[in-house]
C-alpha cells in the first residue's frame, strides 16, 4: 500500500476568491511534490474545492445564484491561481464531482451499516464561517473561538457519528506516532483536546439542502466537513478502483492550516478507523499569515490576490518569498517591504547576478562554448565538496518541512559560487594566453556549480531552475533529472553551448 508519495492541500471553500493565505498551503505542497519527484518518487499531489455547506449556500444566495452555478463560477479562479503560480497538482477534486459524491455516500452507508451512525438531535452553537459545531464551553466572548464571528444557536434533527467510541484509539495513535501530528506544540493541543472528552459528532444537517443527500435518509444532507474530508480518498477512487486506491493510500502528508487541524487529526482518523482504513502518515499544521500586521479580511480591505504579486514580481519570486520568509509551523506576517527586500537582495543580487555574470563570461571569453576543465585547485575542490553537504542538509530540511531553512541551505551554494567567482577573478586573467587552462577551469567550475544550483532551486522556483539549467547548456530536460545522481559533479559536457538570456530578476527600485 501507498507506494506513491501522496500529498494534499485542504480543499478550499468556494465562498470567496483565493488569496495569499490559501495559496500559502498550495505553494508549500507544490514544493514538496516537486522535491519528491526530483528524488525520483512517484507523486500524487491533490488539491481541489469544498463546495457544499451553509457557508457556500449563503454566498450563492447573497448573489441570487444557485449554489452549483456559483461554485462553477468560482472554480476557474482557483484553477487559474494555481496555473499562474505554476502549481503541479496531479488532480483537482470538487466535492460536487459525481466521483466524489458517490464515494461519500458509499462511505457513510458503510458506517451506518456498522452501527456507527445514529439519529439524534443537535442543540447547540454553530459557526457558519468555520462550518463547525461548538460546545458552549468553547464560545469566546459570544463568538466562535476560531474566527471570532457571531455563532448561531441550532436545534435540528441530525445524524451523529460515534466519535466518542474512537477517541481512545485516536489518542493512542497520536501518542504512539510522534510524526503523525505536527508540529509538536499543535500535537499537544490536539492531545489535550481529546483528553478533555469527545462527544459524538453531528454529521448531517436538515435546515438547508446544499449538500450530499444521505443515502439512508434523503431529508438530510451530509455535514460539510464529513463530506470534505472524504475528498482525500474519493479522488483516488476509493470503492471503485481499489487497486489504484491502495497504490496511493495512505496519504504521506496532509498539509493544513492550524485552524483546521482538529478536523484532520481527530475526526478524520476516527472516520478512517470506523471504515477500517489506514490512517494518513502525517498531518502538518502550518501557521497563519497576517498582512502588514493585520488579519486579512474583507472588511479591512486588505485581502491580497496572488495575481497582484505575481504580476509585479513573477511566480518564482512569489514562491521564493513565501517559502523563505516564514517558518512554516508558526504564524508569519506578509509585508511588501520584506518582499521587495528579499527580491532585490537574494534574487536580483545573489542569484540573478551570479547567473548572469557566469554566463556572460563564458559568452565573452569562450564564445558561449562550455570549456574543458583542467586540473582543479584548492578553491575548486572546496566548492565541489560542499555540494553533497548542501544536498544532505536540503533533504533533512525538506523532510522537516522547514522550507526557509532548506532555501537557506541552497543559498549556501549561491554564496559559495559567488565567492568562488570573486576569488578566482576570471576577468583578471582573461587576456593572458598563458592562463588559458586556468580560465577554462574557472569557467567550467562556475557553470557546473550553476547547473547543480538550478536543480536545487527547481522545487521552489521551477521556471528559474529550468531556465538556468538550460542556459548552462544542458539538453536533457530538468524534469527528467533526479537527485542525487544529477547533482554529481561533471555532468555538464564541454563543447555544449550556453545561452545568456534575459535577466532573471531585474532589480526593482526600493
Ligand atoms: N474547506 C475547508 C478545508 C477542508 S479540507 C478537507 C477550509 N477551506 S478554506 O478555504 O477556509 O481554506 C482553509 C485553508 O487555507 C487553511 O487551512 C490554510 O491552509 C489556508 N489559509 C487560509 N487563510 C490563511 C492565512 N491567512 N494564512 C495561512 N493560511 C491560510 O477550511
Amino acid at each position: 500500500m501507498g507506494e506513491v508519495f501522496y500529498v494534499t492541500t485542504p480543499i478550499y471553500y468556494v465562498n470567496d476568491m483565493p488569496h495569499i493565505g490559501t495559496a500559502y498551503t498550495t505553494v508549500a505542497a507544490d514544493a514538496v511534490a516537486r522535491y519528491q519527484r526530483l528524488k525520483g518518487r512517484r507523486v500524487f499531489f491533490l488539491t481541489g474545492t469544498d463546495e457544499h455547506g451553509q457557508k457556500v449556500a449563503q454566498a450563492a444566495a447573497e448573489r441570487n445564484q444557485n449554489p452549483q452555478d456559483w461554485a462553477d463560477s468560482m472554480v476557474p479562479h482557483f484553477k487559474e491561481t494555481w496555473r499562474i503560480l505554476n502549481i503541479s497538482n496531479d488532480d483537482f477534486i470538487r466535492t460536487t464531482d459525481n466521483r466524489h459524491t458517490k464515494v461519500a455516500q458509499v462511505f457513510i452507508q458503510k458506517l451506518k451499516d456498522k452501527g456507527d451512525i445514529y439519529l439524534g438531535t443537535y442543540e447547540g452553537w454553530y459557526c457558519v464561517y468555520d462550518e463547525s459545531f461548538l460546545l458552549s464551553s468553547q464560545i469566546v466572548d459570544g463568538g466562535c473561538p476560531e474566527c471570532r464571528r457571531p455563532v448561531e444557536w441550532v436545534k435540528e434533527e441530525n445524524y451523529f457519528f460515534r466519535l466518542s467510541k474512537y477517541a481512545d484509539r485516536v489518542l493512542k495513535h497520536i501518542e504512539e506516532n510522534p510524526d503523525f501530528v505536527q508540529p509538536e506544540s499543535r500535537r499537544n493541543e490536539v492531545i489535550s483536546f481529546i483528553k478533555s472528552g469527545l462527544s459524538d459528532q453531528s454529521i448531517s444537517r436538515t435546515s438547508f439542502t446544499w449538500g450530499i443527500p444521505l443515502p439512508f435518509d434523503a431529508r438530510h444532507v451530509m455535514y460539510v466537513w464529513f463530506d470534505a474530508l472524504l475528498n482525500y480518498i474519493s479522488a483516488i477512487d476509493f470503492g471503485s478502483n481499489m487497486k489504484r486506491f491502495e497504490e496511493i493510500w495512505p496519504a504521506d502528508l496532509h498539509l493544513v492550516g492550524k485552524e483546521i487541524l482538529r478536523f484532520h487529526a481527530i475526526i478524520w482518523p476516527a472516520m478512517l478507523f470506523a471504515a477500517e482504513l489506514p490512517l494518513p502518515k502525517r498531518i502538518f499544521a502550518h501557521g497563519w499569515l497576517t498582512v502588514e500586521g493585520q488579519k486579512m479580511s474583507k472588511s479591512l480591505g486588505n485581502v491580497i490576490a496572488p495575481k497582484e504579486l505575481v504580476d509585479e514580481y513573477g511566480a518564482d519570486a512569489y514562491r521564493y518569498y513565501f517559502l523563505r520568509e516564514f517558518s512554516f509551523g508558526i504564524d508569519g506576517n506578509f509585508s511588501r517591504r520584506t518582499l521587495l527586500g528579499r527580491y532585490n537582495a537574494e534574487l536580483a543580487n545573489d542569484l540573478g547576478n551570479l547567473s548572469s555574470r557566469v554566463l556572460t563570461m563564458v559568452m565573452k571569453y569562450r564564445d558561449g562554448i562550455v570549456p574543458e576543465p583542467k586540473a582543479s585547485g584548492a578553491e575548486e575542490n572546496r566548492l565541489r565538496e560542499i555540494i553533497p553537504e548542501i544536498l544532505a542538509k536540503l533533504d533533512v530540511k525538506m523532510a522537516a518541512l522547514a522550507f526557509n531553512e532548506a532555501l537557506s541551505a541552497v543559498w549556501d551554494l549561491v554564496h559559495a559560487l559567488n565567492r568562488y567567482v570573486d576569488v578566482s577573478a576570471p576577468w583578471s586573467i582573461a587576456s593572458d594566453p598563458s592562463k588559458k587552462k586556468e580560465l577554462d577551469t574557472i569557467l567550467y567550475t562556475s557553470l557546473e556549480g550553476l547547473r547543480i544550483l538550478a536543480l536545487l532551486i527547481y522545487p521552489f522556483m521551477p521556471e528559474t531552475g529550468r531556465k538556468i539549467w538550460e542556459r548552462t547548456g544542458m539538453s536533457e530536460k530538468i524534469t527528467q533529472a533526479r537527485i542525487p545522481e544529477a547533482a554529481n559533479w561533471g555532468a555538464l559536457r564541454p563543447g555544449s553551448k550556453i545561452v545568456t538570456g534575459e535577466p532573471l530578476f531585474p532589480r526593482k527600485p526600493e
